[in-house]
């Protein structure tokens, strides 16, 4: 059995490190992957920008399945050329894929299917965008249809904070995916992800995770692409859980009703209002740094689970969960997000990972010469696994203190507050 898995980030070393794990021995590659998914899978150094590229490479190496990590090839169609020449795709098509490459896509899904989430409005005019945070006031959200690298949203505390935002978005800031703006009511409450494996037809959760994207402790800072994460999430009780997979399922049902044969991932970002949960946004795919503590609890083998989902057989599989906690911290290159430089070596993962329930899973890195340099602003992703919360952060950062980049940046706060909340600080 041979997997080609798409990415080179800790998500997809995480997808490869669980895909190692199947009692299948599966034969994998990672296109482009990094230095840690050198250790259990060949790299394909192809540009994965390009689903041609992609699919010619494919056309000459047969697989049997082909895991897509990040959005953008889902968005581009790369599901759809691969069903033309028959080879499974996990990720939804083109038409799903729109779920989290369209804001309004996704806010008219919701609408039509009684879906709670913030009341938004779409503009493509820069006044009537102006006018109407006028007559809204803030605090008020402002964000930039289309794909926007997880930068296109401005949580606007103030008038001229959100009309700055609204300049900056039909300015071109955010390339095309600025033409036109969405505007939503704020919502408050705690975050979650929920991601679910589905087939198009049954829905099955995995744990809900809490993602940590401003860059500085306290969440403070300016937003990145995810700085920490982990679960379980005290804030999701059973009630709660079961309020968001009936979300998850609507949705799914919803794309159904409306011709859309969705298998992969539906990734839910919701706000945990005074209201129940609401939805913040979708993704098409694996969350990252989500998969890096979940994918690690999952008992059930992968390649069974996703050969299910692309057979449409997800209807007789039950998903097994380990009960630990898990916490990962991300080591980030000095300057991120901002600008920083790339190639200074990373030493002590070797160490590292001997720390008991401790996996260093690679995000920027790469191979020079041999040895592991850095090559992207997220760095190492530092996942431990525990029986309790507090042992998961002791070992995480236990884990950390024996990296060295020089420079690196990384939170001192990832769980602290699931672990006050639990009653284990
Ligand atoms: P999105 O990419 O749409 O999930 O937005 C990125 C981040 O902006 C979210 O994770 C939230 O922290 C914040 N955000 C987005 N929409 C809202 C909203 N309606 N109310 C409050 N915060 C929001
Ligand atoms: N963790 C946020 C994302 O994957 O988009």
């Amino acid at each position: 059995m041979r997997i080609l898995v798409i990415g080179g980030g800790g998500r997809e070393h995480a997808i490869v490190s669980a895909l190692s794990r199947s009692a299948h021995k599966p034969e994998l590659f990672c296109m482009p992957g990094n230095g840690g998914t050198a250790e259990l899978a060949v790299n394909v150094a192809v540009e994965i920008e390009d689903p041609a590229t992609i699919v010619a490479w494919v056309e000459r190496n047969p697989v049997d399945l082909v895991v897509v990590g990040p959005e953008v090839p889902l968005v581009v169609g790369l599901a759809n050329l691969l069903k033309f020449i028959g080879v499974p795709c996990f990720g939804p098509g083109a038409a799903g894929a729109e779920i989290e490459g369209s804001k309004i896509f996704a806010k008219d899904l919701m609408g039509r299917h009684g879906i709670p989430t913030a009341k938004a409005e779409a503009f493509e005019s820069k006044d009537e965008a102006l006018a109407y945070v006028q007559e809204h006031g803030a605090p008020i959200v402002v964000k930039a249809d289309g794909l926007a690298a997880g930068k296109g949203v401005t949580v606007a505390m103030d008038i001229a904070a959100a009309n700055a935002a609204v300049e900056a978005c039909f300015a071109g800031d955010f390339g095309e995916a600025g033409e036109i703006v969405v505007i939503e009511e704020y919502l408050e409450g705690p975050e979650c992800s929920l991601l679910a494996f589905t087939d198009g037809v049954t829905v099955l959760p995995m744990v809900p995770a809490q993602d940590h994207k401003r860059a500085y402790d306290n969440d403070e800072g300016p937003n990145t692409g995810g700085m920490g994460v982990y679960t379980p999430v005290p804030a999701v009780d059973a009630e709660t859980l079961a309020q968001m997979v009936a979300i998850l399922e609507r949705t799914v049902a919803g794309m159904r009703d409306e011709g859309i044969d969705y298998r992969g991932v539906l990734y839910g970002g919701f706000i945990l209002t005074a209201e129940g949960p609401k939805v913040l946004e979708y993704n098409a795919r694996f969350g990252d740094p989500e998969t890096q503590v979940v994918l690690p609890l999952l008992k059930t083998d992968l390649v069974d689970v996703m050969f299910a989902t692309v057979d449409k057989r997800l209807s007789g599989v039950t998903l097994e969960w380990s009960d630990q906690a898990a916490v990962s911290v991300v080591l980030a290159s000095g300057g991120y997000p901002g600008s920083y430089t790339t190639e200074l070596p990373i030493s002590g993962v070797a160490e590292a990972n001997e720390v008991p329930g401790v996996t260093v899973f690679h995000a920027g890195t790469t191979l020079k010469d041999g040895a592991l340099v850095t090559n992207g602003g997220r760095v190492l992703n530092v996942t431990a696994l525990a029986p309790t919360m507090a042992e998961a952060r002791t070992r995480a950062y236990e884990a950390v203190d024996l990296i060295d980049i020089l420079g690196m940046e990384y939170r001192t706060d990832i769980g602290l507050k699931a672990l006050q909340a639990l009653g284990e600080a």
